[in-house]
């Protein structure tokens, strides 16, 4: 079997199209091809990615893509995705890949390696077998925004006095990239894996995420929470939609709140500020994911009392090297 390195557009396609049809039973919208595409061509802001498939009768039916970590994290790799078609499991072709993948990852220095999978079903199933062990438990959570009880929505609006809300949509310039690294390090409080660092952010990083959204296919819309008294950045939530608005669907991703700032209600305040901005200004969006560790206790008890409902659950494995 040849596993050949993805360098060309087409290939990109072709995993692209695997991944849809691997991963059809998942119950929300999967990633649209552009930001699959920028995952798996330049990798998440701070890591460099290699994506590798097998092609048979000119057609990719299996493939992976590998992140490897240059701002932190040196011991690190990250599987996204490891897909193997509906129709040539249960083959060894999945195991082939992992193996391939395992090598790369200790050619570069790389002592561990994490991906994710749905709770149930083959890719968790596979995972156990190969030897992966569960580390981090994830959930997701969906709110109907048709369904959503606006005015109780209204009435859980917490005051924030001392805070100000800062709003803006897409790319942050040049003058947000300061706060937003503030901010985006709130995220190392969030749970993860015994093994992963803290995720350093230097400016050129944050930078690079925020160039990278056109290319992903990404809009974003951003609320900040400052101190009044000084402008010192507190918190932040951000919602990314598709470009083209296909999926009807937004994800909520960075909220934190300061170490410093927590207990004024302000994680409630900015996922509520958002919800209320984005039925003015995109009423085409019918659902908001949002996805947490299960032990982030803080944040699911914010989402449950917005109506936020569960969709399904999550593992992130491990596989030390
Ligand atoms: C996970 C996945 C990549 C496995 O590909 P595959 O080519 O079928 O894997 P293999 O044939 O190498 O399976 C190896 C072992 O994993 C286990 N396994 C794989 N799929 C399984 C399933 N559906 N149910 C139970 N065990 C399963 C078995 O022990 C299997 O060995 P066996 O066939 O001798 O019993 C494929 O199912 C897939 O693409 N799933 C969707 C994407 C995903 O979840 N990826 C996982 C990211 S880590």
């Amino acid at each position: 079997m040849l596993i050949q390195r993805i360098e060309t557009d087409e290939l990109v396609v072709g995993l692209y199209e695997t991944y849809m049809a691997g991963m059809a039973d998942v119950p929300a919208p999967l990633w649209q091809q552009p930001r699959f595409g920028a995952q798996v061509t330049e990798g998440s802001p701070g890591s460099r990615v290699e994506a590798w498939a097998v092609v048979e009768d000119g057609r990719v039916v299996a493939g992976y893509g590998l992140g490897f970590p240059h701002y932190d994290n040196p011991h690190l790799a990250g599987l996204f995705p490891l897909v193997v078609h509906p129709e040539r499991r249960r083959r060894g072709l999945g195991t082939a890949l992992l193996d391939h993948a395992v090598g790369r990852a200790r050619e570069e220095g790389r002592t561990l390696l994490l991906g994710d999978t749905p709770v149930t079903g083959p890719g968790a199933a596979f995972a156990a077998a190969r030897g992966w062990t569960v580390t981090v438990k994830e959930a997701r959570r969906v709110l109907d925004l048709g369904k959503a009880d606006w005015d109780g929505l209204a009435r859980m609006t917490p005051g924030i006095d001392g805070y100000l809300l800062e709003r803006w949509t897409g790319p942050a310039g040049e003058d947000l990239l300061p706060v937003l690294a503030a901010t985006l390090d709130g995220m190392n409080d969030a749970p993860r894996d015994v093994g992963v660092e803290p995720a350093r952010l230097p400016l050129e990083r944050v930078r690079a995420g925020e160039e990278r959204m056109p290319r992903a296919g990404e809009d974003c819309y951003n609320i900040l929470a400052r101190r009044a008294s000084d402008g010192a950045p507190a918190g932040i939530t951000r919602v990314f939609l598709d470009a083209d608005r296909s999926t009807r669907w937004g994800y909520q991703g960075d909220t934190t709140v300061l170490k410093e700032h927590r207990g004024h209600r302000l994680g409630l305040a900015l996922k509520l500020a958002t919800l209320f901005w984005l039925r003015e200004r995109e009423p085409q969006i019918d659902r908001i994911v949002t996805w947490n560790a299960v032990s982030n206790r803080h944040m699911l008890a914010i989402n449950e009392a917005m109506g936020y409902e569960l969709l399904d659950e999550w593992h992130e494995w491990r596989l030390p090297l």
